[in-house]
């Protein structure tokens, strides 16, 4: 089971210090959101800080791409020290070689599809992605409400997956908290990203990791 605070929601001010305190407090992955501006509506940051992060943990940096044409930019992202690149299928046309690259370049792929985007897009390359990340709300912003139809989506893709003898991850994205993470895990999800769950928490980031592994048993 993987635990990996988004970083859109700590204090940039403080993010080396943050990131660590993640670290310690028993985070498996660090998540990293890149926004254009164009894909989504929000603009945030780019390879300089996966470098700053990279400096500040040792632990594997899952960098989530939300934008348009991220073809051009994997190896900036290889180079800065990303472990795991995640791309939005509906930004690739060329979905296949985006992927076989991302691994060329040493990273392990993902592909990530939004909410109304269906996961028969999936069906033809299950061999070629080790990680979906099922969107739980429209991607741009953190502190939004999780998309109840997601459940549902959820279990489909992890069908899809064992009918596919697939063993990749199923990673979920957007208003996860204690209420909404056990339902994902039933549902057949095993990696949740939480971004104001953690970094919101009245008692800190430790107590934000905390209280989801506490719901999640
Ligand atoms: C949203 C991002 C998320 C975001 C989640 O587009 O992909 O990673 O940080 O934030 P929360 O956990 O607050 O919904
Ligand atoms: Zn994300």
């Amino acid at each position: 089971m993987i635990i990996a605070p988004s970083i859109l929601s700590a204090d940039f001010t403080k993010l080396g210090v943050q990131v660590k305190e993640a670290e310690k407090a028993g985070a498996d992955w660090i998540h990293v959101d890149v926004m254009d501006g164009r894909f989504v509506p929000n603009i945030t940051f780019g390879p300089m800080i996966v470098k700053a992060v990279r400096r500040a943990t040792t632990l594997p940096i899952d960098v989530h791409l939300m934008i348009v044409e991220p073809e051009k930019h994997l190896q900036a992202f290889a180079d800065a020290g990303t472990n795991h690149l995640t791309v939005h299928y509906e930004t690739c046309p060329h979905i296949h070689r985006t992927l076989e690259n991302i691994r060329e370049l040493g990273m392990s792929p993902g592909i990530v599809i939004n909410p109304g985007t269906p996961i028969n897009t999936l069906e033809e390359l299950p061999q070629y992605f080790e990680k979906v990340l099922i969107m739980t709300v429209n991607p741009g912003f953190g502190g939004q409400s999780f998309i109840p139809s997601m459940y549902e989506k959820i279990r489909k893709t992890r069908d899809f997956l064992k009918k596919n003898g697939s063993k990749a991850m199923i990673q979920v994205d957007g208003g996860i908290s204690p209420e909404t993470i056990k339902a994902c895990y039933q549902a057949g999800a095993d990696n949740f990203i939480a971004g104001s769950a953690i970094f919101g928490h009245q008692n800190g980031i430790a107590a934000g990791i905390k209280a989801l592994r506490e719901a999640l048993k």
